[in-house]
């Protein structure tokens, strides 16, 4: 005997998975021994920093710290996001109504839809994007509606080009920047223009921070609650994965808006148990020394970015120089899709790239390339490209 086992429509429905082809491409060349350079991943290849890690192990083996934590995190978490806004982002916070830990920021964006959409809703995505925050829309039975992000608007979405009848329809919009994966920055006149959209459809705001503090040549990129009105609108995410270097631990935040904040804790609370408050005492750590961690890794990823970006114009790919995050987004040379791009690379350089359609349509004609690898392996990759006919 055996039962029919079908797993739940929303399952079925999703979208092929563009990277699996890369994946299989990528174990397949390993099997053969290639010296691969992953260029593939967004995670950061540098350790925690050991005042982090030591503040966890000390934690760790306090007994009160071994029973359930409450879902919205400990109150020194969130007063210590609170006075770290205020500090980096000149943002006062209330850390009981307007801030909730997350265990990673993926969490919390996935949770936002289980709080905030209902079937038939329409969620405004700018798009290509962290795919998390459309397949939270489709789980819980929402529409998307792709904004796309391209060239000619440095990747800003274009609000004005969203019809009418589907602007009034939106209950989310999401944003991201500094942005995955075209690596864009957007200024405090984009955020007001948002606010205003925002205002006029009754739209809740989704900001993706999670790549503010990796900003180069001494740019420092805003909180979207810097701008006035935003908290009336927004609720926005940051993580401590990218920024201290913690992907593993699983710790993030959202703040803003307490209705809306209030609204994700409540989702949140009915489905998970929070965070480990050891990793919690050891974010608190992180929040603390600030920029005294984020400086060392910042020079680090601006070298390799200038090693990437000078290299690959080297030898004729087009790409900007980012002014944030780990990723450089590259046009795909004349007449090749994103795809054939990426496989190119694979087979012919071994260079493991992520094609650009796999974080939505829009991204056809790029590849991301990030910087999470040694700046000697770095130089390696023109060298190899070079070698590629296009
Ligand atoms: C734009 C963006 N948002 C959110 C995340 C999720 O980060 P975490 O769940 O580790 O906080 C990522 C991870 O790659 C990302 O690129």
């Amino acid at each position: 005997m055996s039962i029919t086992i079908n797993k739940a429509r929303r399952i079925n429905q999703l979208p092929p998975y563009l990277f699996a082809e890369i994946d299989r491409r990528k174990r397949e060349a390993l099997a053969r021994g290639v010296d691969l350079i992953d260029l593939g991943i967004g995670d950061p290849d540098i350790p925690t920093p050991a005042p982090i890690v030591e503040t966890l192990i000390e934690s760790a083996s306090k007994p009160v710290n071994h029973r359930y934590p409450n879902s919205s995190g400990l109150a020194e978490f969130r007063q210590a996001v609170a006075d770290w806004y205020q500090k980096r982002f000149n943002v006062k916070l209330d850390p009981a109504k307007e801030v909730v830990s997350l265990i990673g920021s993926k969490e919390g964006i996935g949770n936002m839809a289980v709080a905030f959409v209902d079937p038939g809703d329409v969620v405004l995505v700018a798009s290509p994007c962290y795919p998390v925050y459309h397949i939270g829309t489709a789980f819980n039975g929402g529409e998307n509606y792709f904004v796309p992000l391209r060239k000619e608007n440095h990747f800003l979405p274009d609000l004005d080009s969203i019809p009418a009848e589907v602007a009034k329809r939106a209950k989310l919009l999401w944003i991201n920047y500094p942005n995955n994966p075209t690596a864009a920055v957007a200024d405090q006149g984009f955020f007001r223009r948002v606010i205003d959209f925002a205002n006029r459809n009754n739209v809740i705001v989704c900001h993706d921070a999670a790549y503010t503090e990796m900003g180069f040549d001494g740019y420092r990129p805003a909180s979207f609650l810097e701008v006035e009105g935003a908290k009336e609108v927004a609720i926005e995410f940051h993580s401590l994965s990218k920024t201290f270097n913690m992907t593993g631990w699983r710790i993030g935040m959202a703040v803003g808006n307490p209705k809306l904040v209030e609204g994700l804790a409540q989702a949140k609370s009915n489905l998970d148990s929070g965070i480990f408050q050891a990793i919690q005492e050891a974010g608190i750590e992180a929040l603390k020394l600030g920029d005294k961690i984020v400086e060392p890794a910042r020079k680090i990823y601006q070298e390799r970015r200038d090693i990437l970006v000078d290299g690959l114009r080297a030898v004729g790919l087009e790409c900007e120089k980012p002014r944030a995050t780990f990723y450089v987004w590259v046009a795909a040379p004349k007449g090749i899709s994103s795809a054939e791009f990426t496989a190119k690379l694979l087979e012919e350089a071994g260079v493991v790239t992520t094609p650009g359609n796999g974080f939505g349509a829009s991204g056809e004609g790029y590849v991301r390339f990030t910087v999470c690898v040694d700046k000697s392996k770095l130089k390696e990759v023109a060298e190899r490209i070079r070698q590629v006919p296009f």
